[in-house]
């Protein structure tokens, strides 16, 4: 069956797009057809995996002028359906539209067979578009980054998951947490690890993203970090967070 993985915090800055391009890549790299969406208007995720200045983009599939495309990466088995800045302006031009949290949802039918893996690259609004992922994943992702008030933004995301397990969705499973950027020599990160692990003791991953230079240069250059720097920290983490996420 396939998995819709969404990759989602409330928070900016905490690895959400990272984490979607190597997760994603990690799955393809082992010969699993994974398709990701970028579905945050700033575009990130496309950017960092080469694909930009495309005119076919999620924008104009949800608002049905076409037929959701994917665009070919440099890694073998992962496409990605471009995102677009005018994916701001979605719950405006979708007022009465009837079902519209069900949008993306509608789109990927189609792709059930296509793809064992759809990785879902949230903004950091808990607005239509997270709705849309929530309302079609089968599973949920939230990275943190290991600092003072890591956990504030998760209870929310954990509130609005359980009004869309009982509304829209009730396949939907949080099915873990991660840090990433972890530096420990930094004690302070070191016990907000440990305080979220008691807090949320099945959910915390025992992966750990460390902070690399190179996860940071790699979307420059349009590469997913097994592309890039195939042996590097990042590397060898988002595998290890892959290997987590197969058997989860
Ligand atoms: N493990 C890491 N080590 C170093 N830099 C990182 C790491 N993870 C993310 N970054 C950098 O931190 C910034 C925010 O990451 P990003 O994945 O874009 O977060 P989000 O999508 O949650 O806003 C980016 O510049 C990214 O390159
Ligand atoms: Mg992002």
């Amino acid at each position: 069956m396939q998995r819709v993985l969404a990759i989602s915090n409330r928070k900016g800055g905490v690895g959400k797009t990272t984490s979607a391009i190597n997760i994603a890549a990690g799955l393809a790299r082992l010969g699993h057809r994974v398709v990701l969406i970028d579905l945050d208007p700033q575009v990130n995720a496309s950017r960092g995996l080469g694909v930009t200045g495309v005119d076919v983009t999620l924008h104009g599939a949800l608002l049905g002028e076409h037929p959701l495309k994917a665009h070919a990466t440099q890694m073998p088995n992962l496409v990605v359906v471009a995102g677009s800045e005018a994916l701001s302006g979605l719950e405006q031009l979708t007022s009465g539209v009837p079902n519209r949290e069900y949008l993306l949802r509608t789109l990927l039918t189609p792709w059930r067979e296509r793809c064992a893996f759809v990785v879902l690259d949230c903004p950091p609004s808990l607005d239509l578009l997270t709705v849309n992922a929530y309302a079609c994943a089968t599973e949920l992702y939230i990275p943190l980054e290991g600092q003072l008030y890591a956990a504030d933004g998760v209870s929310k995301v954990l509130d609005l998951v359980a009004r869309i397990r009982q509304r829209l969705n009730p396949q939907l499973q949080v099915k873990g947490m991660f840090f990433t950027r972890f530096d420990k020599r930094k004690i302070l990160r070191r016990e907000t690890a440990e305080e979220l692990r008691s807090q949320y003791p099945d959910l915390v991953l025992t992966t750990v993203i460390r902070e690399s230079i190179l996860l940071g240069e790699a979307p420059h250059l349009g590469q997913d970090i097994f592309s890039y720097a195939p042996e590097s920290a990042g590397a060898v983490d988002y595998a290890a967070l892959v290997q987590e996420i197969l058997v989860r």
